[in-house]
């Protein structure tokens, strides 16, 4: 998680705007790393849908190496649209022509081995009631790929073991279903649940849960809970426990000071945090970082946002929180510090955009939050 302390060698960070408004909190955020005179060094790079509709490639070559030249990714926000639109957009020579559109964020998590999705939740615009994080499994699960329009030949065997041992699903006598399968790997989820507990232990939270659903699906739940219980036996000043997901969410709202880490498999762990980024006050204040075997990137979690576009009044303060959290990779602490709570100043104050009721542009509020990281006494 945490990089080693500063050392007298810049850092690279590959800084991708992307789309929509992921370009205009980019460019929002950028004056912090000037005034904040770190030994760190910026390099910009193309990704997202303008790439896709120029060259049918939403990650060109370039950005690749890019990437693999830095200490870390900062990325704003792309647009994704569904298959026969993307299709439908590329120049005429690759219309048609089986060039297939695949998400970069799905791309860099797959290609990076980038397996732990890190959404921190804090209370920003209370009175710092509750702190917890969010922690998703990012490469398997029911999100592994593993998603079919109809049975598959090789499934069907099964199905009809399933169906002899009384199961419901071919009452009406056709078999026209489909079906997704949820892997789960031994080694997934153990270092999932590591990284979980690391996580804890270096953020000093006093609990992890897996937000699972071992009361129905049994045998891959008894497996996750075999994998967990021996994780946890490594961190005994942590408290373990495993809750059903439904549960989780009700407590997320009701009761959020509960928890501390909540890790949970690829699909229920996207429900969870985009929740999180709720329990937060909403996505213009939510951010995010992607760890794993190779390198780390961090982004706000809010897309696009095409209807915002050019109308200056996308919240920056996702994007603020996001590269705290990438300082804090990096071992700047101290100015993460300093941005986290100007950004809570400032979403306090009467600066703030419409989202949290205020009239604010983009830029006022993220001179504001530059203003106060800043300021005399900050932690700088
Ligand atoms: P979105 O997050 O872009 O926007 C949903 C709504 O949330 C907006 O209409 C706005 O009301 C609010 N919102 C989001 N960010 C905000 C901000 N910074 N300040 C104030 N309000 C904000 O999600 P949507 O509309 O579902 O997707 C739009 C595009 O973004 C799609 O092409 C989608 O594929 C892409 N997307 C990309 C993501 C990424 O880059 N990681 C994540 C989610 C969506
Ligand atoms: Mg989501």
């Amino acid at each position: 998680m945490s990089a080693a302390p500063p050392t007298a060698r810049r850092q690279r960070v590959c800084v991708l705007p992307g789309d929509g408004i992921g370009s205009e909190v980019t460019d929002a955020v950028l004056p912090l790393f000037d005034a904040l005179r770190l030994p760190i060094d910026l390099h910009f790079g193309a990704i997202g849908w303008e790439c896709w509709r120029r060259d049918g490639n939403p990650v060109p070559t370039a950005t690749w190496a890019q990437i693999a030249d830095a200490d870390a990714t900062l990325l704003g926000a792309i647009t994704s649209k569904p298959l026969k639109e993307a299709d439908a957009e590329l120049p005429a020579h690759l219309r048609g022509a089986g060039v297939n559109y695949v998400s970069p964020v799905i791309q860099l998590r797959q290609r990076l081995g980038l397996f732990a999705n890190v959404r921190p939740v804090t209370d920003v615009l209370g009175d710092q009631r509750f702190r917890f994080t969010v922690i998703r499994e990012n490469t398997e699960g029911l999100y592994a790929g593993l998603d079919f329009p109809s049975i598959p030949a090789e499934l069907e065997p099964l199905l009809r073991q399933h169906e002899a041992r009384g199961a419901a699903w071919q009452r009406d006598g056709s078999t026209d279903a489909s079906v997704a399968l949820r892997l789960q790997t031994r080694h997934g989820l153990a270092r999932l649940f590591h990284f979980a507990f690391q996580h804890a232990r270096e953020q000093g939270f006093d609990s992890v849960t897996l937000a699972d659903k071992p009361n129905v699906l049994r045998h891959s739940g008894a497996f996750a809970k075999a994998i967990f219980d021996r994780v946890a036996a490594d961190y005994p000043g942590i408290r373990a426990q495993i809750d059903n997901v439904d549960a989780v969410a009700l407590w997320m709202i009701r009761r959020p000071e509960r928890f501390g880490v909540v890790v949970a498999e690829n699909m229920f762990g996207d429900i969870l945090s985009d929740l999180g980024a709720g329990v937060m006050g909403g996505l213009g204040l939510a951010p995010s970082a992607n760890f794993g075997a190779t390198g780390a990137y961090f982004e706000p979690v809010h897309g696009s946002a095409p209807a915002y576009v050019g109308l200056h009044k996308a919240n920056p303060s996702a994007m603020f929180l996001s590269v705290a959290l990438l300082l804090d990779h990096l071992g700047h602490g101290g100015p993460a510090t300093a941005i986290r709570q100007a950004v809570t100043q400032v979403a306090r104050s009467t600066c703030r955009t419409p989202d949290l009721g205020g009239q604010a542009s983009t830029t006022q509020v993220a001179n504001a939050i530059i203003e106060r990281t800043l300021q005399p006494g900050s932690p700088l």
